[in-house]
């Protein structure tokens, strides 16, 4: 089944729901900001026309039923200070990839574990999938232990994987597993 629409997450400080139109301004100041985009493979936005064109690659790729990208709704600002994402749904094998940002503002506040712990729960339960990967530059340390600190494990290195603001770039891959995150949660809770 491809991914069905979810309702909006709700956690202590976040609400984490689909992406809207009206979240491209503040979502500006996320992905416009060089230091967060530094080990993506992507560049940073330089002006609202390249957040819209984002904007529409994410409802087609949505439409396709192979995407969810959400959004990090901060509630007491009620802005948007992050995005996370499920995608590469590969249905026969129930499998998806996770991706996510944060504003530099909110870096070290512990809001992405809130927010990816909320979005895990709906990966493995609601939407059933029965195993997440994420692939992550070497040198991005707090997206490493992010992982870690959610259960991944480090099963390899992709030589070469992406291109980096041009230069290719080794990716290590982790995984979770459903089983491996309804164990770790017993654990957390
Ligand atoms: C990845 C990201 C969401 C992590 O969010 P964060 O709020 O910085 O996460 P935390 O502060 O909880 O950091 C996680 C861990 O990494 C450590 N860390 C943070 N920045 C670090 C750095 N520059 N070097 C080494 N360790 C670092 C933290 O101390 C923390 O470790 P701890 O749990 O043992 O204390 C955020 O850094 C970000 O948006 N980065 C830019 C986008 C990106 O790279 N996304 C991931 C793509 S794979």
């Amino acid at each position: 089944v491809p991914f069905a629409t979810p309702a909006p997450l709700n956690t202590k400080r976040l609400i984490v729901r689909l992406v809207d139109e009206g979240d491209l301004a503040s979502l500006m100041e996320v992905n416009g900001d060089p230091e967060v985009t530094r080990f993506l493979p992507y560049h940073v936005w330089q002006s609202m026309a390249e957040a819209r064109l984002w904007y529409e690659r994410m409802c087609s790729l949505q439409l396709a039923g192979n995407t969810l990208q959400f959004v990090l709704i901060d509630k007491r600002s009620a802005t948007a200070i992050g995005t996370c994402l499920l995608f590469r749904l590969e249905e026969d094998s129930a499998r998806a990839e996770l991706g996510y940002v944060l504003a530099r503002s909110h870096w070290g506040t512990g809001v992405m574990f809130e927010a990816l712990r909320a979005l895990l729960d709906c990966a493995f339960d609601k939407l059933q999938l029965r195993r997440l990967e994420a692939e992550v530059n070497p040198r991005n340390l707090a997206s490493h232990k992010l992982l870690l600190k959610l259960g991944f494990v480090q099963e390899g290195l992709l030589r070469e994987r992406w291109l980096t603001k041009g230069e290719p770039t080794d990716v290590n891959i982790y995984g979770l597993l459903r089983n491996e995150w309804l164990a770790h949660r017993e654990l957390r809770n």
